[in-house]
């Protein structure tokens, strides 16, 4: 699958790519984090970028273009991959047009994240993040569960983005409308946009993003590891197929059952180990009975053969012996 995820700068566009990619199989591509590896890693390209991307700018569209035609004829991405922040103007979404047609490729979906100016505005500037890793927080609603300190991989200090702030936000916002919004046009008339709601809670999110690009909810779904695009993992080229929607995953070697399925069969061995029970709590009273009414027969009997035995004498005295 090949999905363009589509929002405005805070949208929530990085936090979905985490967990679509872990959950889909196919990488995160996002432009922002490979441009901001150049700038800590102090390449000519960093250099070049760094100021643009401080001020809130868009970096030209042949140095993003460029990255990204690298990037996807890497042997990850043959089965597809997840652009986060690519393309964001419309020449950049032609020229991705043309890149896929030379493979026979074409985009699957585009995910639209729907967040207002405001609530973006806030997400921004109280964004952190991890500089190991790049697990991404939110001061007041995405808290990590120990002040500054990364819940995946423990790194201490997390850091905000130089052009987290509220004046940056607001450039960066402008150019979203004036030079990405345009590009609906683009994929609209494809029937490829699929807009969710981004202000729900991100695992909501998450679901509903699922369900508009057809893919069945994992029951239980898998740790969200999160791996960082900075840290470039090998990928599964080939999409992992998610379990159905009520599916549990069943031990290795034995077929997946439903959760209806389940829920009879305990009901089912549930209420067949209370007739054991009872048949063998009533096979226990009859044989108890059986060999009572045996004993006591046997008692009687033996009773009465001693009593026939007895002398017939009233004081049931010996007779003395005859005097010889
Ligand atoms: P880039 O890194 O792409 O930034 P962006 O598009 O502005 O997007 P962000 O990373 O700021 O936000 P996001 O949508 O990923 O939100 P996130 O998930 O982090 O680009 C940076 C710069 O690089 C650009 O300004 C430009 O200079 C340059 N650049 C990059 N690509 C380019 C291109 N193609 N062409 C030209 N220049 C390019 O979430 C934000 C916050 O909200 C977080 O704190 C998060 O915890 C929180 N949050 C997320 N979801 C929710 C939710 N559902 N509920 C509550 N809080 C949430």
């Amino acid at each position: 699958m090949r999905i363009i995820l589509f929002g405005a700068p805070g949208a929530g566009k990085g936090t979905q790519a985490k967990r679509l990619e872990t959950a889909l199989g196919i990488p995160q591509l996002s432009t922002g984090d490979m441009l901001r590896a150049h700038v800590r890693n102090g390449t000519d390209l960093g250099r070049e970028v760094d100021a643009i991307m401080r001020a809130g700018h868009l970096v030209s569209d042949d140095i993003v273009i460029r990255m990204i035609a690298e990037r996807i004829a890497a042997p990850d991405c043959t089965g597809g991959f997840l652009l986060d922040g690519f393309p964001r103007t419309v020449p950049q979404g032609e020229a991705l047009d043309r890149m896929l047609a030379e493979r026979g490729l074409v985009i699957d979906a585009v995910v639209g994240l729907d967040v207002p100016d405001e609530v973006v505005r806030d997400r921004i500037v109280q964004r952190r993040s991890c500089p190991k890793c790049g697990a991404v927080y939110h001061l007041s609603k995405l808290p990590p569960k120990v002040a500054d300190t990364c819940d995946r991989c423990g790194t201490k200090g997390l850091e905000q983005r130089s052009d987290d702030t509220l004046e940056k936000v607001n450039a960066r916002l402008e150019k979203f409308h004036k030079e990405t919004a345009p590009l609906v046009q683009l994929y609209g008339p494809r029937g490829l946009v699929k807009t969710v709601d981004g202000m729900s809670p991100p695992d909501e999110v998450f679901e509903s993003a699922l369900r508009m690009l057809g893919v069945a909810k994992l029951a239980k779904r898998p740790a969200l590891a999160r791996p960082s695009a900075r840290t470039a993992s090998p990928r599964t080229p080939t999409a992992r197929k998610p379990a159905p929607r009520t599916a549990v995953r069943a031990p290795a070697g034995k077929p997946a059952r439903t959760v209806k399925a389940r829920a009879a069969a305990a009901k089912k061995a549930t209420k067949t180990k209370k007739a054991t029970k009872a048949k063998k709590a009533t096979k226990t009273k009859k044989a108890t009975k059986t060999k009572k009414a045996t004993k006591t027969k046997k008692a009687t009997k033996a009773k009465k053969a001693a009593a026939s035995r007895k002398p017939r004498s009233a004081a049931g005295k010996q007779k003395p012996a005859r005097r010889r």
